[in-house]
């Protein structure tokens, strides 16, 4: 399988457009060593020809520029985005949807149903998208078995519900579903060659151990380094782990978590917030997860299984 980080930053990109803290100031003055990142997305292939997307980000149209491989002109309008796929229903995954409204047929998108109900009330994307393309949503099954994307050769599909947070404007917010927010094992069929992605992720529960400990290869919640980082920052009264994203730093931190694995696990952090210190390449933060073989995303990343 080949897989490719569209986005490596979390909801607001790196910079954010109106933040000053030291790395979005130190990305745009050129004063630290790190690279800006857009929003949360990768894509998925089993033969290098047709892709699937996890999440739509309000980047999309910037990350399909800069991998020409999503645009293969051979005909007037055509697209190799044979699907999308998505782990949630917040804003940095699925705004993106609306800027594929001209596909000249329904958007193959792959969802569980709480998700597709928030996507239906409380941001009403594909109620929009019904003017436009609109969508051929099917049931994204929370079950061992997995699934298969027509037109996605060589690759199956397992997904896990896990504890993160519905978003702010969910009907059911403070009321968790199971498929709320989910993790995503990626298996080559030919290689056996397994990859779990899951760039929100509250808490570690058995069913996302079992599948971090069976992957060759994670690629999951990178978000925070501190519980408290965003309420020492000023910026939000809201630590890390009430926002359903697990830190790195600290007891129980992902750190701590990724250290269990065995030992040949490849590890790597995406949806990285941009108040993030791992962002630095300079800073000790950076250097202890290099420390412990913990790699940091950045967009164009490959990974190949
Ligand atoms: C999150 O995952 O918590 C988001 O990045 C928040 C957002 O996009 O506003
Ligand atoms: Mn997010
Ligand atoms: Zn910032």
């Amino acid at each position: 399988m080949r897989v490719r980080i569209l986005g490596s930053a979390a909801g607001g990109g790196f910079p954010q457009w109106n933040c000053n803290c030291g790395n979005c100031r130190g990305v745009r003055d050129g004063t630290i060593r790190t690279r800006a990142r857009t929003q949360s997305s990768i894509a998925a292939s089993g033969d290098g020809q047709r892709w699937v997307l996890f999440n739509a980000s309000p980047d999309i149209l910037q990350q399909i520029r800069e991998f020409p491989a999503l645009q293969p002109g051979d005909r007037l309008r055509t697209t190799a985005i044979a699907a999308i796929v998505l782990i949630d229903a917040q804003i940095d995954h699925t705004t993106g949807l609306l800027m594929l409204r001209e596909h000249d047929k329904p958007l193959e998108l792959w969802c569980t149903e709480p998700v597709f109900q928030d996507l239906t009330t409380g941001n009403p994307v594909l109620k929009v998208l019904e003017h436009f393309a609109g969508v051929r949503r099917h049931q994204l099954p929370l079950s061992d078995d997995g699934f298969r994307i027509p037109g996605i050769e060589g690759l199956r599909f397992v997904a896990c519900a896990l504890s993160s947070k519905a978003p702010p404007y969910s009907p059911h917010r403070d009321r968790p579903q199971p498929g709320d927010n989910i993790g995503v094992t990626i298996v080559d069929e030919r290689s056996g060659k397994r990859l779990f992605y899951a760039p929100g992720l509250g808490q570690i529960e058995p069913p996302v151990r079992d599948a971090m400990h069976s992957a060759h290869c994670v690629l999951v919640d990178g978000t925070c380094w501190s519980d408290d980082e965003l309420v020492r920052l000023g910026v939000s009264a809201k630590r890390a782990r009430d926002i359903g994203h697990l830190p790195q730093s600290g007891p129980g931190g992902m750190i701590e978590q990724l250290g269990g694995l065995p030992p040949g696990t490849r590890r790597i952090l995406i949806h990285i917030n941009n108040t993030n210190p791992i962002l630095n390449e300079d800073s000790s933060e950076h250097r202890e997860l290099a420390r412990h073989g913990i790699e940091v995303s950045y967009d164009g990343m490959e990974i190949s299984l």
